[in-house]
């Protein structure tokens, strides 16, 4: 009999479709020797009968506050007899009640009241994972001690590909044996993309502490991965325009848009942490400027044009054009504030303003590339394609601004690449991975 055997696991199942293999991971657990009863949120049950779980485990099935036939107060008895909690799938749903300690059922009640380690194993749609703030929960439930068994990428039940689908049962099972025999999760299932960015300074780090954490880590299953930081960009140079731009009606009074200069700036800390020089010229934003990147203020569209077109030439290997430059601008600014009902300002009249994508495509010379962006509502693909040939540029990157995880001020944005080499559609990423697959995108051009 292994050190395991007759451990008491509470198996939480939640109401996703990957319910039905809680019942795999339920007899991972018993071939490796443990007691498995299960609790159930109400939705779960929708997926996966209790009366299945209740013939697999050899226990009554607690799925309420209220009726458990073998105690009146089973979040209690439940979370004092496990010696485990293993939570598959975890909702987003459950996650957020686990983080607000909420305790309105008798999942969430247990969690609130468990007395041991508790393992989460997420599965949900793509989007709902990468959201803020699904990622925020796992960073706090992480911080206080949950341990988790991340969810893979593959094509989820929605249809979408990405990540969100339950981790292998064996990796479910054999970290919750892991964690029954103390040791720690391996490695292997707690690896997520954040894991994947995360480095660790070698430089200076005297090799023999290296050394002892690789082993310290080897001898509890897991590995230390030592990444040096990517610097595929260094020598090249960057120009990226970014946030709105103001057009004045009189001293106090001006014509902007929704852009908050997100997109761009998070480009510019890529590439310059990906070793490029960047510079940034920003319409009025409240963003910092990002380390080691130059910020060249300005405020209205054709003080944008100028900043942009004069730096253009200088050794600059790639543009990219986040802004979202006012397209017109009031032909006679006033000197002075405007009185109402004394002066008349109910008509503006507009001029158009200067295209910079265009005036820099046009100016490009052999090697450097320019990049454009389509924000739009409808009809991406085709104003892209449109945009693309109008403006001469390389490169267009597409996003649909009428979608809440693409829109101005997000965290995330669902890009496509309009290219004359087609169309490629990016999953709902994190503005951080969409900059990078921006970059990496530029570098394929700038090599070719
Ligand atoms: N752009 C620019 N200068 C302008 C207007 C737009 O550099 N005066 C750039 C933007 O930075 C973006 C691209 O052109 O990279 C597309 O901008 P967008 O406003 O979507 O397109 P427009 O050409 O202005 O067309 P419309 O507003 O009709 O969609």
């Amino acid at each position: 009999m292994s050190e395991t055997a007759a451990k008491k696991v509470l198996l939480g199942v939640s109401g996703g479709i990957a319910a039905y293999k809680a019942c795999e991971v339920l007899r991972g657990l018993q071939k490796a020797g443990c007691d498995v009863r299960v609790m159930m949120t109400e939705d779960a049950t929708r997926f996966v009968g209790e009366v299945t779980f209740e013939a697999l485990s050899g226990h009554a099935v607690a799925t309420s506050l209220y009726g458990f036939k073998e105690s009146s107060i089973p979040h209690i008895m439940l979370s004092e007899w496990a010696d485990l909690i293993v939570v598959v799938p975890a909702t987003g749903n459950v996650m957020a009640k686990m983080v607000a300690g909420l305790a309105d059922d008798l999942m969430s009640a247990t969690l609130l009241a468990a007395a041991s380690p508790v393992l989460v194993a997420p599965a949900m749609n793509v989007r709902m994972w990468t959201n803020p703030a699904t990622q925020a929960n796992l960073e706090t439930l992480r911080q206080r001690g949950v341990q988790f068994v991340m969810p893979t990428e593959g094509r989820l039940a929605c249809g979408d590909v990405g990540t969100g689908k339950l981790a292998d049962v064996d990796d479910i099972v054999s970290a919750a044996l892991a964690l029954l025999e103390g040791s720690a999760v391996p490695q292997a299932v707690v690896k997520d993309e954040a894991a994947k960015v995360q480095t660790v300074e070698v430089e200076g780090t005297p090799l023999g502490i290296l050394e002892a954490l690789r082993a310290a880590a080897a001898a509890s299953g897991g590995a230390i991965v030592v990444e040096e930081p990517v610097r595929d960009l260094e020598g090249w140079n960057f120009l990226i325009t970014a946030g709105p731009t103001h057009e004045a009606i009189d001293p106090v009074r001006f014509i902007a848009n929704a852009s908050t200069g997100k997109m761009g700036y998070t480009i510019a800390r890529r590439a310059a942490e990906r070793g490029a020089h960047v510079t940034i010229v920003s319409g009025p934003v409240s963003i910092p400027a990002p380390d080691g990147v130059e910020v060249v203020r300005v405020t209205s569209a054709a003080e944008m044009y100028d900043a942009a077109t004069s730096r253009f030439g200088h050794g600059v290997d790639c543009a990219i054009c986040t802004a979202a430059v006012a397209d017109y601008t009031p032909k006679r600014p006033a000197d002075h504030k405007l009185k109402k009902g004394i002066e008349r300002i109910d008509v503006i009249e507009l001029v158009e303003t200067k295209d910079i994508l265009a005036a820099l495509s046009a100016a490009k010379g052999s090697g450097q590339v320019v990049v454009g962006f389509a924000a739009e509502t409808n009809d991406l693909i085709a104003y892209a394609q449109a945009k693309l040939a109008k403006k001469g540029c390389d490169l267009i990157v597409a996003n649909d601004v009428s979608r809440a995880d693409s829109t101005f001020g997000a965290d995330t944005s669902r890009i496509s690449f309009v290219s004359a080499d087609g169309v490629e559609n990016l999953d709902t990423m994190p503005l951080e991975q969409v900059a990078d697959a921006i970059l990496d995108r530029v570098c394929t051009i700038m090599v070719a």
